[in-house]
């Protein structure tokens, strides 16, 4: 067999190959490995979040090859304020769509406020739900340090973890909706937090609001891949909440988010041309009829 001189081998760049997350060729359902794998290529990944069956096999054909079933969907899709009220019913249900609309991304369901801060046994009893009743492949959850026992009896049980550190949107009546790691201890902390879920077991870290600076260290530090959002261009992946990246969502948008259409608009000039046809006799024609 010939030999390639160094200069010869192809090289491998983050993102080329089968194997890529996004744009690889393989069709069937990504896992907690692949995850891992592309973090030891070097290759960064998109994920974003989905709550319904529809836009989810939209995200899944454009080849989105992780997505949250996030407990924004109390913001995004359920009218609450915040995340608080969501319940592990409604995330049950919520993901159980997800899943259903999807064939190759990862689905990833968030354990809401209230599923897991009881305590391990809490946590692996609602975490059961989401795999067993939704079929999410992995589950998320809040918190560092404060998390670690919930994190490794998971996993030990065999259910990946996604944890989240940063700002944490489930104690925003405690934290606020702040930037978290700013000034020398509150960045010690981020690190500690990053270790802990690390050494837990979890298999991926969002990293929330946090300085871009701070993020790239945490990233360059950890073996496990980090999943930014509005933590700047060091993370392994990004993280956008759909609606807000689609623009569907009403009012401000924080600034960390691009947005890459504007569905509000585009969806209300269409429900109004179809008003303005019923109303005016010009819809339904001929052709829309059954005769
Ligand atoms: O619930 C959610 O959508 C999230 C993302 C913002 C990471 O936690």
């Amino acid at each position: 067999m010939t030999q390639l001189s160094a200069a010869q081998t192809p090289q491998r760049t983050p993102g080329d190959g089968s194997r890529a997350l996004y744009g690889g060729k393989s069709n069937r359902r990504i896992t907690v490995r692949d995850i891992t794998a592309a973090k030891e290529r070097g290759e960064k990944w998109p994920m974003l979040t989905a709550y319904d069956a529809t836009t989810a096999s939209v995200f899944d054909e454009a080849g989105i090859p992780v997505m949250l079933v996030g407990d924004s969907a109390g913001n995004c899709h359920l009218g609450y304020e915040t995340t608080v009220p969501v319940t592990l019913d409604e995330m049950t249900m919520l993901s159980a769509a997800v899943v259903r609309g999807t064939s190759r991304a990862l689905i990833v369901g968030d354990l809401p406020f209230g599923s897991y801060q009881e305590g391990p046994v809490q946590a692996l009893r609602s975490a059961t739900r989401l795999v067993k009743e939704a079929g999410v492949g992995a589950v998320k959850l809040e918190g560092g340090e404060r998390s670690h026992r919930q994190i490794e009896l998971l996993v030990e049980s065999g259910i990946p973890v996604m944890a989240h550190i940063g700002l944490t949107p489930q104690s925003v009546n405690s934290m606020g909706y702040r930037v978290q790691g700013r000034g020398e201890e509150a960045a010690q902390q981020l690190l500690r937090d990053a270790k802990a879920v690390q050494d837990a077991g979890a298999f991926a870290v969002v990293l929330e609001l946090v300085p871009a600076e701070l993020a790239a260290e945490v990233t360059g530090t950890l073996h496990i891949p980090t999943v930014g959002i509005g933590a700047g261009s060091g993370t392994d992946a990004q993280v956008l909440v759909w609606t807000d990246m689609l623009g569907l969502t009403g009012g401000r948008v924080p600034k960390f988010v691009k947005q890459y259409a504007d569905l509000r608009k585009v969806m209300g000039d269409a429900v109004k041309a179809y008003a303005e046809d019923v109303v005016g006799g010009t819809f339904p024609q001929d052709e829309h009829a059954v005769h």
